[in-house]
């Protein structure tokens, strides 16, 4: 389907603007991530609406090259600084290289800079020893508003169009509760998801179902010897039918352990289950439907974008494995070893400094975890054909997967043109400050944990707002609650652990998905009274307060953020851009009225309220947040 493009407004803006050179410009992207061949192929191309601090560091970059041709490709170090709008700090070090003097470098580059007039750069003054301090025009900074504005994607385009990427996460266990680890890989995931798409790459949402393994032929063979269990959704709930199969489970393989004969009889399903026995494959088939149901409650609720048409379990990828096997050993990359068929690294040993292995297939002929995932791989590169994929699991995986890029790389299906990454992230955990658990050491339910934040939300909105009605309260609760916990995991650097605390996830102050919310909110209602719906004028001429201009140099820094987040795969960027744009909409709500001033003023202050209401919503929705436009 077509995404809106670009509008002629944003379009002519932007030339008026910027002249050409503008439109070649590439983001700059930060060196951190997967490999530079792939980068180099694959460099996000140019958005809408450049924005002023990418302009002003081409305008840099091109003046460097006339003041001195050698210095071709250098980085311009352009940044926001507290002196002027933006600082180069690229003539000291440039400098040094050349053995010239920092501020005759400086001085050159200036002239450069200046000599030909800049529609964008208004002044530029150096300071230190060969410090460029920056100031662009207020038209430029207007024009930006305005160029964004009148554009349906916010003038960030569509920089990731033409790849396709293959994002595996979530992955819940059939038949098993889905635990707090889960939680993250479905809400960074799901933010990662939400990004790509929006940057135009071509999203396959993966959920690696754990539906496949030998648990299950004593899982059937235990639920057919008990038919009076009740575990249906249609009998205890959808949100309860995997409670009980896990709970079942256990009891399973207590039994298993206990009694021989049972134990030889679920050997025996095991067995069919593989033949594809039809009783026990249909038997099979309805305990992973009635999982998904459970699993599709909990993606519902928290409002992410898996459906059924994303599960690709573990068994979508069984019938493959045998093939898969032969390719190895044929490519030389597994090895025959009592009996069983492994790949051995040639990069990480492990403890008693044997090389660490994968298990293509078991001694006994079985496959496991690391088969599949050796599937997964050479599946999503030679048939989906992937540019990049993603694997969104605990840290604790990542010996596993760097084994599995290893192996793919050996046997040729990863190539330095396909991008893949282990996006690794930490543990929750409790009040005390180890693994989150229940009182009696189990596994914290999922929905326990988001109804306990909602609960929580609840109470904070009432407070807030005592008149909303009870409907309206129940609503925004819900979207509080579990915007709350969305946002405290992706705002916290992914691989660090944090703790999960409901209070202070849902404070309406500080670092908050609810203050980010009601910072929306606020801003929903001023332009509610200003009441003007539609497209205001904007004057070009109009001077700028400092906080106005500081609003809206991070208004157009949001293009620079989402690159940044798909280059570092790490969603915590934008939660905390979001929060930045929050507060300094803040202060330049504190010292800039927008409703009782006289125009030109009051239109432009109105799309400024309107550029931040569309990023702050905007910016939500990608990390899968609702943005009510009252609390
Ligand atoms: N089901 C696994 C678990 O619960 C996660 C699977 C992740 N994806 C993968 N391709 N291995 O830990």
């Amino acid at each position: 389907m077509d995404r809106p493009r670009a509008s002629c407004q944003a379009r002519c803006i932007r030339k008026q603007l910027a002249g050409t050179e503008i439109l070649n410009i590439r983001y700059p992207v930060s060196a951190k991530g997967s490999s530079d061949e792939w980068r180099k192929d694959h460099q996000m191309s140019a958005a809408t609406v450049v924005p002023l601090r990418a302009y002003v560091a081409t305008a840099v970059t091109g003046a460097i090259v006339r003041a001195r041709p050698q210095l071709a490709g250098a980085d311009p170090v352009v940044r926001r600084s507290d002196r002027a709008d933006f600082q180069s700090n690229a003539a000291l070090p440039l400098a040094k290289g050349i053995g010239v003097a920092p501020n005759r470098l400086a001085a050159e580059i200036i002239g450069a800079l200046t000599d030909r007039g800049d529609a964008v750069v208004a002044d530029v003054q150096a300071s230190g020893p060969g410090f460029l301090n920056i100031t662009v025009t207020g038209a430029a900074i207007w024009a930006q508003l305005a160029a964004r504005l009148g554009d349906a994607q916010l003038g960030v385009g569509e920089p990731a169009h033409g790849q396709r990427i293959v994002i595996d996460y979530s992955a819940p266990n059939v038949a098993k509760e889905m635990h707090v680890g889960h939680l993250r890989t479905t809400i960074i995931g799901d933010c990662l998801a939400r990004v790509f798409g929006f940057l135009g790459a071509d999203v396959v949402r993966a959920n690696h179902l754990g539906d496949w393994g030998t648990q299950f032929g004593m899982l059937i063979q235990f639920i057919d010897e008990h038919p009076e269990k009740h575990w249906h959704a249609s009998d205890v709930g959808p949100e309860s039918t995997v409670s009980a199969l896990d709970g079942l489970y256990k009891a399973a393989r207590a039994r298993f352990d206990a009694d021989s004969a049972f134990a030889d009889r679920a050997r025996t399903r095991v067995v069919a289950l593989q033949a594809g026995d039809r009783e026990t494959v249909a038997r099979w088939g309805d305990i992973v439907a009635e999982s998904e149901k459970a699993f599709g409650a909990i993606y519902d609720r928290l409002g992410v974008l898996l459906t059924p048409d994303d599960y690709a379990g573990e068994s979508f990828y069984n019938p493959m494995l045998p093939a898969v096997t032969t390719e190895l050993l044929d490519k030389g990359v597994a090895v025959h070893s009592d009996g069983a068929v492994v790949v051995l690294s040639t990069q990480v040993t492990g403890p008693d400094d044997s090389p660490a292995m994968l298990m293509v297939r078991k001694g006994d002929g079985g496959y496991g975890y690391d088969s599949t995932d050796l599937a997964t791989i050479r599946y999503r590169i030679t048939a989906l054909h992937a540019d990049r994929l993603l694997y969104v699991t605990d840290s604790r995986q990542a010996l596993h997967f760097r084994l599995i890029f290893e192996a793919a790389r050996r046997v040729g299906w990863l190539s330095d043109a396909i991008a893949v990454d282990h996006v690794a992230y930490g543990t929750i955990l409790g009040p005390d400050g180890t693994p989150f658990k229940t009182r009696a050491g189990g596994t914290v339910r999922l929905m326990d944990l988001l109804d306990a934040a909602v609960a929580a939300a609840r109470a904070v909105v009432a407070e807030k707002n005592p008149e909303l009605p009870a409907t309206e309260l129940d609503t925004i609760a819900e979207q509080a609650g579990i915007g709350a916990v969305k946002y405290a995991d992706l705002s916290t650097s992914r691989v660090k652990d944090y703790m999960f605390d409901a209070a202070r996830m849902t404070a309406f102050n500080g670092n908050t998905g609810v203050y980010l919310q009601y910072a929306h909110a606020r801003v929903c209602s001023i332009l509610r009274k200003a009441d003007e719906p539609g497209a205001v004028r904007i004057d070009t001429t109009a001077t700028l307060e400092p906080a106005e201009r500081a609003l809206l140099f991070v208004l157009d820094e949001y293009a620079m953020i989402l690159a940044d987040v798909a280059e570092t795969l790490e969603p915590h960027r934008l939660a905390n851009y979001l929060y930045e744009l929050a507060r300094a909409f803040t202060t330049f709500y504190d010292t800039c009225p927008v409703l009782s001033v006289v125009e030109p003023v009051r239109s432009n202050r109105i799309a400024v309220c309107q550029l931040t209401v569309r990023t702050l919503a905007h910016g939500l929705e990608l990390l899968g947040i609702a943005a009510p436009a009252r609390m």
